[in-house]
């Protein structure tokens, strides 16, 4: 006989009930009046996200993407990349060759520029491909979905029936913790207990067909409960028809990079060393993934009601260049990564998610036990995240994009793999008459509280 369960009992803190609605609710009328506002949130997500977020609010008056805590994004200069561009460059269509985020690409499709996106990641290639779809997407059917406490119900479906317990036992500590002082050890122990099936602990069962993020991450990058309902929300994603799959999938990464027990990426996670460590943890934890992706949905929606269109791709750069046909008059726009921490590790989580695949985690090169993020065996090396090929990764789209008559601008950072002098260099080189422009900008010191200031340079090759 299945258990029947008190379905209020998994039901976060200050949880309601979702109404669905055709339109954005009235609460997302109010904060979308025009561009620039940002997303309606809870108390709760609000104190989080602006906890967890790197960056200031950008000062922009574009609408901003889904947020993701993501390094080196160009969200808070990307209108002083897109006006110089489109001020000294003349076109009026912009690759954004390095999308991440889709941040520039976004701000320029709402400038009127016809936009293709390009990542060699699939989880951005669903940010961006969320974007240019918003407008196909029907959010009825997936607020329908979503409605509680129908979806709570599903945390336990299939083979996640097994994380009752394990769910039960958080719950009771979330309860305990918001009357009395945490108590550090039985915490500590409930973290270290085995998940079921999980594929980093001495296990012999598979790992459930609909439990992947629950049994690789529960514990780990999301609390228990969290982990489940990330499972659930990419079950019902792949039952979803393409443009709603998207957009819900998109809505779950920026919510799990929003809730995720780490400091702002995926390359290694939290753990509750300490008391004050302990109870950050737990109010990440206490955060439900559903209301946060309820918030995202009606972000989506406002751009879908803006009606942007656009493309996008998910090549490598070199191949985007070779196989599609770029027209006249645009931009490519290149803004690949400048340090040597490769985007497949620190984001590993959110391309797994994606994915679906339930990859073999990698050995730490050094211990040869499991590597302590977790992350997967196969993953995209970038010869951008090498100081000895960077120099010629970045020959190579150049020469790419000046065989097909393309101009092209050019982000990247001062202290970097590559100096600046030599992009310059590689421009002018290859015929283009070149433009640096520079900005100072507060880097992500990646999770410390340090900020460094860096110089941010932008190149305008021109033909
Ligand atoms: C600096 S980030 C781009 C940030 C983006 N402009 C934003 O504002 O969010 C660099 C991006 O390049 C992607 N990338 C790295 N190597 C690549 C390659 N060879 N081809 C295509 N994309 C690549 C990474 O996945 C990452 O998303």
């Amino acid at each position: 006989m299945p258990k029947t369960h008190d379905l209020s009992n998994y039901l976060p803190r200050g949880s309601k009930i979702w109404e669905t609605s055709s339109g954005p609710s009235a609460a997302c009328i109010k904060h979308f009046p025009a561009f620039g506002l940002r997303h309606p949130m809870t108390a709760v997500a609000k104190s989080l996200s602006q906890a967890l977020q790197p960056i200031s609010a950008p000062k922009t008056s574009y609408l901003s993407p889904l947020p993701v805590q993501y390094l080196g994004s160009k969200n808070r200069i990307r209108e002083w990349i897109l006006s110089n561009i489109t001020e000294r460059l003349n076109c009026n269509k912009l690759v954004d060759l390095f999308a991440g985020t889709g941040s520039v690409g976004l701000g320029a499709m709402q400038m009127g520029m016809e936009v293709t996106f390009n990542d060699v990641q699939r989880y951005s290639w669903v940010l961006t491909e969320a974007i240019v779809n918003a407008s196909k997407v029907r959010f009825d059917q997936i607020k329908t979905k979503l409605a509680q406490p129908a979806f709570y119900a599903k945390l336990f479906k299939g083979g996640r029936n097994q994380y009752e317990e394990l769910v039960d036992e958080e719950q009771k500590i979330f309860r305990a913790a918001s009357t009395h002082k945490l108590n550090l050890k039985s915490y500590i122990a409930f973290c270290q207990s085995p998940v079921p099936c999980s594929p980093v602990q001495e296990q012999t069962q598979a790992v459930p067909r609909n439990a992947l993020i629950t049994a690789y991450f529960a514990n780990a990058y999301f609390g228990v409960r969290q982990s489940l309902e990330i499972d659930a929300l990419r079950e019902i994603a792949a039952d979803l028809s393409r443009p709603e799959s998207i957009a819900l999938m998109a809505a779950t990464i920026s919510a799990m990079s929003a809730t995720s027990s780490s400091t702002t990426h995926f390359a290694q996670f939290l753990k509750p060393n300490n008391q004050s460590a302990a109870e950050d943890l737990l109010n990440r934890r206490r955060v439900s993934i559903l209301d946060v992706v309820k918030q995202r949905l009606d972000q989506l929606q406002v751009f879908g009601a803006l009606g942007l269109t656009g493309a996008s791709k998910n090549l490598t750069a070199e191949d985007f260049l070779k196989t599609q046909n770029v027209p006249k008059k645009a931009v490519v726009y290149m803004d690949p990564p400048y340090f040597k921490e490769h985007y497949s590790r620190y984001y590993h989580v959110l391309e797994t998610f994606v994915l679906y695949d339930f990859p073999e985690v990698s050995l730490d090169q050094i211990t040869k036990k499991l590597s302590i993020g977790r992350y997967r065996t196969e993953r995209f090396a970038s010869d951008f995240g090498y100081k000895s090929k960077a120099v010629h990764a970045f020959l190579n789209v150049i020469q790419l994009c000046r065989k097909k008559n393309l101009k092209v601008a050019v982000s990247y950072a001062d202290k970097s793999l590559v100096p600046l002098k030599t992009i310059a260099e590689l421009g002018e080189a290859n015929g283009y008459s070149v433009k640096s422009l520079t900005v100072t900008l507060n880097h992500s010191g990646q999770g410390q509280p340090r900020h460094r200031a860096a110089t941010e340079a932008l190149f305008l090759f021109d033909l």
